[in-house]
């Protein structure tokens, strides 16, 4: 029987309020409390009742879920049950997705079915190409990806009928389809480049890196390797249960907002430092350090508190990242195939091994997380680093879908509207501005 099972069996906590002496049980179920049972505590009829407080949901549970599961003492991801390093091998990112957003792996008519939808759904009005055209020649590509999945909402009105399968699904389909042409677009329009169309007879990865790359040719060809280790980067990013974007994206969606609407909240949740914007982060501190001779330096400054090792450290993995682990195989065959050497990743190879030799690394179990390599990669594929939070975001794509669709469908769905502990005055009253 698993710890969790052993737990549920008739468990309770029993509370025992010091200011009152009154004692209470409190249901333990699946391995938590549920904070609503502490309201009952109070010291007089009045009383609100007791609240939890809990800056960065650092305990919190709040949602049940079944689209991916995080095992952050032995470093392990699976999606819907399945190891990440299966998919990774076995799998493509449009199947992943499938299986992200409805639970199972398709058959062949159901795998087939979808790809023919989220390809043939991969334009966009061409209206959302001039509205991107509007913003500066220097804009931040995520600012542009930020805008432009938000305006999707204003073409396809529709999908505000979050009660409707069919158009929850659409929206699925559009979002999936779109984001690599939206995404693209935001590249192209950062190099001065004119916007390259869909060509619906490469693959899903194949297709992003013609909208990237094409030049003159009249027909891109993806490189097979490059293209199998994006398409393996996509499968590795596409869901992590309840990170700051997902939970954003749970949050927006629980006032039943459209899911473009909802998605481009998360868009923005993953473009802080903290999230996604780690991985320009990481590039931004390897040219710094600038040398492996400067590492140890570098890493007396960290550990005296001047600055985070960014790309290490995760609120959930106590252990090795397994998507670290898979990109790294990945990143030789990239540079090979891209003809490209990387001054930086000679830095971050060392500097991961010093790290991880560090005794004030290891006692916070701090290890290497995705983004520790995913901008070095993307560096190696030729695009520049402000980009790369844009490549996570979508990425994360068919996750975010995949659980704004379980929040809709789920019976606990409600608003969020989390409480707060009031620290400022009361009953103040207005000074006029002559007497202030
Ligand atoms: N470098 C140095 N020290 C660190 C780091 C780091 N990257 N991360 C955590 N610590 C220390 C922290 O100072 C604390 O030490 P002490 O106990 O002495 O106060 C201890 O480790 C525990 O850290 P925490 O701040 O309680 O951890 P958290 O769960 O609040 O933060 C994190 C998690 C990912 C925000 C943090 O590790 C971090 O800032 N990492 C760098 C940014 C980064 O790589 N982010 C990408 C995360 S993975 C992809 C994604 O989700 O986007």
């Amino acid at each position: 029987m698993s710890d969790n099972a052993q737990a549920t069996e008739n468990s309770s906590l029993t509370v025992t309020d010091n200011r009152t002496g009154e004692s209470y049980d409190i249901e333990i179920t699946e391995g938590t409390v549920s904070a609503m049972d502490f309201r009952q505590i109070k010291v007089s009829e009045d009383d609100f009742g007791l609240m939890t407080h809990d800056p960065g949901l650092s305990n919190t549970s709040h949602c049940r879920s079944s689209v991916s599961f995080i095992g952050g003492e032995e470093g392990t991801l699976e999606y819907r049950g399945i190891p990440i390093d299966q998919l990774a091998e076995n799998s493509n990112y449009l199947e992943v997705a499938y299986l992200l957003i409805y639970g199972h792996l398709p058959t062949e008519d159901e795998y087939n079915d979808w790809v023919y939808q989220v390809t043939h759904h991969t334009f966009v009005h061409e209206n959302i190409k001039n509205f991107m055209e509007g913003f500066r020649h220097d804009a931040d590509p995520m600012g542009m990806l930020l805008g432009s999945v938000g305006a999707l909402a204003t073409f396809y009105p529709e999908a505000r009928e979050v009660d409707d399968e069919h158009e929850r699904h659409m929206a699925a389909v559009r979002l999936i389809a779109k984001m690599p042409t939206l995404a693209a677009f935001t590249y192209r329009h950062s190099m001065g480049l004119p916007y390259v169309y869909p060509d619906n007879e490469l693959s899903y990865a194949g297709n992003f890196l013609n909208m990237l790359f094409k030049l003159a040719e009249a027909k891109y060809e993806p490189d097979p390797r490059v293209e199998r280790a994006l398409d393996v980067l996509f499968i590795l990013h596409a869901d992590h249960e309840q990170n700051c974007s997902t939970a954003t994206v749970r949050s927006v969606g629980s006032s039943l907002a459209d899911p473009y609407t909802a998605i481009a909240a998360g868009v923005g949740a993953l473009y802080g430092p903290l999230h996604g914007g780690a991985n320009i982060q990481v590039v931004n501190m390897l040219e710094r350090i600038g040398s492996t001779d400067n590492i140890p330096d570098f890493l007396e400054g960290v550990k005296n508190g001047d600055e985070p090792l960014m790309g290490f450290g995760h609120r959930v993995y106590k252990n090795y990242d397994p998507r670290a682990t898979i990109i790294q195989k990945y990143i030789d065959e990239l540079l090979e195939a891209t003809g490209k050497t990387s001054p930086l990743l000679d830095i971050a190879r060392e500097l991961e091994n010093r790290a991880l030799d560090d005794e004030y690394f290891t006692d916070r179990a701090l290890y290497p997380n995705v983004d520790f390599y995913s901008g070095v990669i993307y560096e190696a594929l030729g695009l520049p680093i402000h980009f790369s939070t844009v490549m996570f975001a979508l990425m994360r794509t068919s996750g975010w879908v995949a659980q704004w669709m379980e929040w809709m469908n789920d019976e606990d769905l409600r608003i969020v509207r989390p409480r707060q502990i009031y620290t400022g005055p009361r009953e103040a009253d207005y000074v006029p501005m002559s007497e202030r």
